[in-house]
């Protein structure tokens, strides 16, 4: 058993309870360090509330998957709905319920979803090239599924490109592409190419134009050196697990051109971005790409596990039937969570109310530089970091783990703010719900300040 402390504060009973239960009842690598460590009762729209009754604003969306908030009613009602959880035989059984498992069988469901997937993406600018669905249950497994078959569409060429420092999961493929070269022992088919990290380190620096020589004089090196075996370029539309990093779209555009020029496929990973986040469904759109293969995960299901790789067809059927398949790929659930989630993108104004609410995150973060806490601020839309600046001899890892914890507890137990651990050790982010209401967000932001000018003051 551990000898690590669990978390606990004071007038938390329940909560504390539950923390050190944990401790001991599972391996702490599972579960990212947070100095919170919120234990959450129930969620409902953009809040959480503890077992002991305090509600905090969730600034997260759970790691940007509730984009349209915890629990929304209509969209559940919507998933029981496809699900046929409604009508109730008479003797107790369900009358049209889908089963949760179809392996090796096929639901109604599952080709409703891919018709649905499939025209919203063929719809969005930029989503010509997709026409199929390959369907996992994490993140991480669309990545692996995706890559396996770039590395098998043209024999021989099996190495691939990944932008450096970016995050694309920790398991197998996925995690060979996620860092640099530098921070484990490294698959040899993986090359890394820079990402412009100090080009868009603020808000106010990604405004200016980026020079792209380096980076195509990277990439020009790179085919000398390996044209013969590349097969794919993979990179996020930003870096997001690498600490909030937007670039300006021509970098993007450079390494699609590239892609197209070389014939390799062009992999945009999605997971984070897709269904909103950016401003449009779509991350493609917002940056103008026309990737030949889509990763889509978390808000894709608004909570119900589930993610796909999307793209092309050719691309796709190089892997042999089964090669993809898993217990869980195409569940109907995660089939109804999509349909419903989509359901809810098309019929409601989600998307404006989102751009709505990222005019007012953007000059709510942008403020916090005057506390003196925050020295970078980076995003768009409805996703945002925040860099912890140093403050004497505080490191900024330690003003943003105070921040943190300052949120948590709130102001006399209100307005409290449910935050995430520090991304690259010292980048806050801020990914509330599409849906929040502008108004409650804008209080919240105030407090952020009045939490920042605390902890600079300390
Ligand atoms: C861009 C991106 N790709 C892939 C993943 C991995 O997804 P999962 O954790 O569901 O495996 C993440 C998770 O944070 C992500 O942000």
């Amino acid at each position: 058993m551990t000898d690590i402390q669990p978390i606990q504060f004071d007038g938390e009973d329940k909560s504390n309870s539950v923390r050190a239960k944990i401790l001991q009842q599972e391996p702490f690598a599972i579960r990212t360090f947070t100095p919170s460590q919120c234990v959450i009762s129930h969620s409902a729209g953009s809040y959480h509330y503890t077992p002991e009754g305090r509600k905090l604003a969730d600034f997260t969306s759970g790691v940007l998957v509730a984009n349209l908030g915890h629990n929304p009613v209509a969209w559940w009602n919507r998933v029981v709905g496809y699900l046929g959880l409604e009508a109730i035989k008479e003797g107790g059984e369900y009358a049209n319920s889908v089963p949760l498992t179809a392996y090796n069988a096929i639901t109604e469901i599952e080709s409703q979803s891919n018709e649905r997937l499939l025209a919203n993406l063929q719809a969005a600018p930029g989503g010509n090239r997709i026409n199929q669905i390959m369907w996992s249950a994490s993140g991480s497994e669309a990545v692996q599924k995706a890559l396996w078959a770039a590395i098998k569409y043209q024999p021989g060429k099996d190495m691939i490109i990944a932008t450096r420092h970016g995050f694309h999961g920790k398991k197998g493929l996925a995690g060979a592409v996620t860092g640099s070269e530098e921070d484990k022992e490294r698959d040899e088919r993986v090359r890394f190419i820079s990402f412009p990290k100090s080009e868009c380190d603020d808000v106010e620096t990604r405004k200016q134009p980026i020079d792209l020589k380096p980076y195509q004089q990277e990439l020009d090196t790179l085919w000398d050196k390996h044209g013969d075996r590349l097969c794919c370029v993979i990179t996020e539309p930003y870096l997001g697990g690498g600490g909030s990093y937007h670039p300006q779209k021509e970098y993007l555009q450079l390494l699609q051109a590239f892609c197209r020029e070389h014939n390799l496929v062009f992999i945009l990973d999605e997971i984070q971005s897709n269904f909103g986040r950016t401003g449009p469904m779509y991350a493609f759109s917002h940056y103008e790409l026309e990737p030949d293969v889509v990763l889509l995960g978390k808000g894709l299901g608004n909570g119900v596990p589930v993610s796909a790789a999307v793209g092309r067809n050719d691309v796709f059927e190089s892997l042999g039937y089964g090669e993809a398949s898993d217990t869980w790929s195409a569940n109907p659930l995660s089939s109804a969570a999509v349909v419903a989630t989509l359901d809810e993108f098309e019929t409601t104004n989600t998307l404006q109310k989102g751009s709505h609410l990222a005019g007012i995150i953007e000059t709510g973060l942008i403020r916090l530089k005057e506390t003196g806490a925050i020295s970078k601020v980076r995003g768009e839309g409805c996703v945002w970091g925040i860099e912890c600046a140093d403050i004497g001899e505080r490191k900024g890892a330690v003003i943003a783990n105070q921040i943190i914890e300052e949120c948590y507890l709130g102001k006399d137990g209100a307005l409290a703010i449910h935050l995430l651990g520090a991304l690259a050790g010292k980048v806050l982010r801020i990914s509330p719900p599409l849906t929040m209401c502008p108004d409650e967000c804008k209080a919240y932001l105030d407090r952020l300040y009045e939490v920042c000018q605390q902890v600079a003051a300390r």
